[in-house]
């Protein structure tokens, strides 16, 4: 199904309409118009349902209207809603400690920002302050190819997909750009000038491609050597997501900093920076700031997200039900001419196909029901919640098939 689908009904017709008309066209937007969530499921107006694989893009990650963080931001937003920088809540104090306790760094400071690319924009301006405190022109940074932090105009440089920078040139050129699996350029690249390396552990919207272990290391070397930071960018791959709080807790390397955002309030806008040791302390008074950060209604929400995912221990269950997931996966590829693997970790999964018909899987996986995303031309995004079903996941497996089973007779696979 498609926007300009003739089997829409009016009401939804009428919703894309009204979009059309009267919100910037930045986005290619998909058929169904939402109006209730529940766990893993979506409804829309005609009460139809749908299986939700992909989470608003790796947010839900306790799936939807989530009792527990309804339940804080309804008693948050009737105590109260904001409040400014100027002056402290509990919930945003709260939170910065539950995030000094699940990174492990007892000293861990925090700056909230209000998503991924805010979250991002702080850690890059700490890192320039870091860089100038030390010379003047230690200011530059290293990111990966397909690498993905954002679409503000710092952050846009330091996504590795030139595309996407064309429209917008020139930018600030401050970034330097290597393969994302190549250790050896990597270590090249990162010169005195740099104050900081900024990656992904699983590279998100790049398309799903895990880092190779010895680029974590060569970054984590390099930083050393030249005195930069390493920032990791979880924004996709925190907060359970790969069955740990965060991505480089499944790795052997150590960051200065990490940034979040995404789950981090199950989705209520929120990001976070959040630095230990001497990163900690770059920032003074007036280095940085923005109105919502903290706010006490999301941070509330961030709260609760915490303490589920502790109380019900669903890193445990993130394993558990990847495994699950992998499994079926791995049957599909034995059995399916267009699947030739996955890749990925925990429950951020991409499904390898073996011709460029991700988009045509997409459309038909969400005819039938499921919603997941082509996040490469050969490569269909899986990021169901912590709490999906092993029912569920059988039923996404069933439909994944027959999407697959219609991409490859209707289109040239
Ligand atoms: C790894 C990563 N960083 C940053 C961002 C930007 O986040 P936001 O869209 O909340 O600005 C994203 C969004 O997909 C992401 O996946």
């Amino acid at each position: 199904m498609s926007t300009t689908s003739s089997d829409l009904s009016d009401a939804t017709a009428a919703a894309h309409e009204r979009d059309a008309a009267h919100v910037m066209g930045t986005y290619a937007r998909r058929a169904p118009v939402f109006v209730r969530g529940q766990g893993t499921v979506l409804f829309d107006a005609d009460g139809d349902s749908w299986l939700d694989f992909l989470g608003g893009l790796a947010v839900t990650v306790l799936g939807h209207s989530h009792p527990a963080v309804a339940g804080a931001v309804r008693e948050q937003v009737g105590a109260v809603q904001h409040t400014s920088n100027l002056f402290l809540t509990e919930p945003m104090l709260g939170l910065a400690e539950r995030l000094a306790r699940i990174t492990g760094w007892d000293d861990a400071r925090t700056f909230f920002a209000n998503c991924g690319a805010t979250a991002n924009e702080a850690a890059i301006k700490l890192a320039r302050r870091h860089g100038k405190a030390i010379a003047d022109d230690k200011v530059r940074m290293v990111t990966l190819d397909r690498s993905f932090h954002g679409r503000t105009f710092a952050t846009l440089e330091a996504t590795g997909q030139p595309e996407k920078h064309a429209p917008f040139a020139p930018l600030l050129g401050y970034v330097d750009t290597v393969p994302f699996d190549d250790p050896e350029a990597l270590t090249a690249a990162v010169t005195d000038q740099h104050c900081a390396v900024m990656l992904e552990v699983v590279q998100g919207e790049g398309g799903v491609r895990p880092l190779d272990p010895a680029v974590l290391s060569a970054a984590r070397a390099a930083c050393d050597a030249h005195d930069a930071l390493l920032i990791v960018d979880e924004v996709q791959t925190g907060m359970g997501r790969l069955g740990e709080w965060f991505g480089f807790q499944t790795t052997d390397v150590v960051p200065d900093v990490i940034t979040l955002a995404k789950a981090l309030a199950n989705g209520l806008p929120i990001g976070a920076c959040v630095a230990h040791g001497a990163a900690a302390d770059v920032f003074g008074p007036g280095d940085h700031a923005t109105t919502f950060g903290g706010n006490p209604v999301t941070a509330a929400a961030a709260n609760a997200v915490i303490d589920t995912i502790e109380g019900d221990g669903l890193l445990t269950t993130a394993d558990v039900r990847s495994r699950r997931l992998t499994g079926a996966l791995d049957g599909l590829a034995q059995r399916h001419d267009l699947v030739a693997g996955w890749r990925g970790r925990g429950l951020l999964l991409g499904v390898e196909l073996t011709a460029p018909v991700a988009r045509h899987v997409e459309q038909a996986a969400e005819e039938g029901g499921l919603i997941v995303n082509a996040v490469a031309d050969d490569v269909v995004r899986m990021a169901p919640p912590l709490t999906v079903s092993n029912a569920e996941i059988a039923t996404a497996i069933t439909t994944l098939t027959q999407a697959l089973d219609t991409a490859l007779a209707t289109h040239d696979a």
